[in-house]
């Protein structure tokens, strides 16, 4: 029983961390965009979402990897208990809103996956940053990792509907819808190329 509350406290702390981590990395995304607007008129941040994986999500995950179950293990095996989706106007603003980010010397990066340069088996992109950054608790400073995923407006409406549609089916999915899931990909980032290329004209002119 003893042990138990310890538990709940030790999940309750957690969640205080890793909420004050979302904060922060939020505001200094928004600053970053503000900064932007008023240098160039324009936002390269379309939209932000944010999500704090719930505990029984961050229990199953431990449990699927063969972690030990508790707040320590948490932190030390998930990457992913705070999450930020920033969603970027164009392909470019992706790469720059991330270097912007990786540039500010108190942040730590953990590890970088490109998957617009190398999509998934199924079409999925995004840039995804695993990152530490300093959170001031009231007596001492601690680095609490977080996953930021990058990508483009189109890229967020496919990887939304493919997420909906993988999730809210229990079947397993034939190799040709995951093809036509592909060739969907391949057509949104043809469309994203293209409004790239139309905004590059505009600032030309
Ligand atoms: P984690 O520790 O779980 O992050 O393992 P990982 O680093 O190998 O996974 P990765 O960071 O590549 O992907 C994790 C997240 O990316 C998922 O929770 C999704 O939000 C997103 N993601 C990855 N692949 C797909 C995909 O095929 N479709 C969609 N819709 N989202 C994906
Ligand atoms: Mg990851």
């Amino acid at each position: 029983m003893e042990e138990r509350q310890g538990q709940d406290q030790q999940y309750r702390q957690l969640r205080h961390l890793y909420n004050a981590a979302i904060r922060g990395l939020e505001t200094r995304l928004e600053i970053l965009n503000g900064d932007f607007q008023s240098r160039y008129a324009r936002n390269p941040i379309h939209h932000i979402e944010t999500r704090l994986k719930s505990p029984d999500s961050i229990t199953a995950k431990l449990r699927k990897r063969g972690c030990p179950v508790s707040a320590e293990s948490a932190r030390e095996n998930l990457n992913d208990i705070a999450g930020i989706r920033v969603v970027c106007c164009f392909i470019d603003d992706v790469y720059q809103v991330a270097d912007m980010l990786l540039r500010q010397p108190d942040i730590r990066l953990l590890k970088r996956q490109d998957y617009i340069a190398t999509p998934n088996y199924n079409g999925y992109r995004s840039l995804h940053l695993d990152i530490q950054v300093p959170v001031y608790l009231s007596d001492r400073m601690e680095y609490v990792t977080a996953e930021v995923q990058l990508r483009t407006v189109a890229m967020d409406f496919w990887a939304s509907l493919e997420h909906d549609l993988r999730y809210k089916s229990d079947k397993d999915i034939p190799e040709d819808i995951t093809r036509e899931m592909l060739t969907s990909s391949e057509s949104i980032a043809e469309i994203d190329r293209r409004m790239q290329e139309i905004y590059k004209r505009i600032q030309a002119l």
